[in-house]
């Protein structure tokens, strides 16, 4: 049966500081991305907005993200932190990773990241994050695949009910993702970059893989070797050369 998002019930599980402490729960909007910008003066540090469905969600470069009624997560946290714009990429990774992590440690899945925000199992994606900025603050973004079956998934895509073989509690996993978040983004917020490497070293699905990335400009060929400082991909291409794919600059990596 399908259990519909109940904000009681998410908060009984939570036990965060100051994540996900208010929480608007919206039936059906555009973009939750959207609501967020729009509403972003009145709403405060840590406010979670989460929808049942979406008309125009949205992701990295403004790909149209599936949000059928009732079937997975799509929400969009608030972090008013006095945040530079150079942060976003860090955010990103950090959201993506801790992701990964948290659906590794709760279902012992085999959840990596694809650099830089697709959180995935085996070749699909199962969630995807997008960070965007406004006013110092961050709106991150994350689409989470919870109960679709194959028929209500895009291509290449997967869900936590496709390899569980049965449905899950959305209200509970909300309250543990965000449980486990707020203590990673307290991490980050200590050691920045150090931390990331940390979970790129252990989340990673492209380590010591041979890729071809497209950029705008180019398509690159070559071995993945490291998370750089600024979060861009460092490469050695099949010259010898190192180089380095920039956070904004990948369209696709394969
Ligand atoms: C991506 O994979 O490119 C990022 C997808 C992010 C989707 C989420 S769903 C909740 C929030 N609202 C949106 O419109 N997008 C993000």
């Amino acid at each position: 049966m399908l259990e519909k998002l109940n904000t009681d019930k998410i908060k009984s599980s939570l036990k965060t500081k100051f994540i996900g402490r208010e929480i608007i729960l919206l039936a059906n909007i555009d973009s939750t991305q959207d609501y967020a910008q729009t509403n972003l003066a009145t709403l405060a540090n840590g406010v979670l907005i989460l929808a049942e469905s979406q008309n125009r969600g949205r992701g990295r470069f403004g790909r149209v993200w599936h949000s059928p009624y009732g079937k997975a997560i799509y929400m969009s946290i608030i972090l008013k932190d006095n945040f530079r714009a150079e942060l976003l990429p860090q955010v990103t990774l950090l959201t993506s990773f801790s992701l990964a992590k948290y659906l590794h440690s709760e279902y012992g899945l085999d959840i990596k990241v694809r650099w830089p925000n697709d959180v995935i199992l085996g070749k699909d994606k199962i969630a995807g994050i997008l960070a965007e900025t406004k006013s110092e603050a961050i709106i991150i973004g994350i689409g989470l695949n919870v109960n679709q079956n194959l028929q209500e998934l895009p291509e290449s895509a997967t869900s936590l009910f496709l390899h569980l073989a049965r449905e899950q509690d959305r209200n509970y996993l909300i309250a543990q993702f965000l449980n486990h978040f707020e203590k990673d983004y307290c991490c980050w917020l200590k050691k920045g970059y150090k931390f990331l490497r940390e979970l790129w070293l252990a989340y990673a699905s492209l380590k010591g893989k041979k890729v071809v990335a497209k950029t705008n400009f180019k398509v690159i060929r070559g071995v993945v070797e490291d998370l750089a400082s600024d979060c861009g991909l460092i490469l050695r291409e099949d010259f010898g050369y190192q180089l380095k794919i920039n956070f904004n600059e990948v369209i696709k990596i394969r």
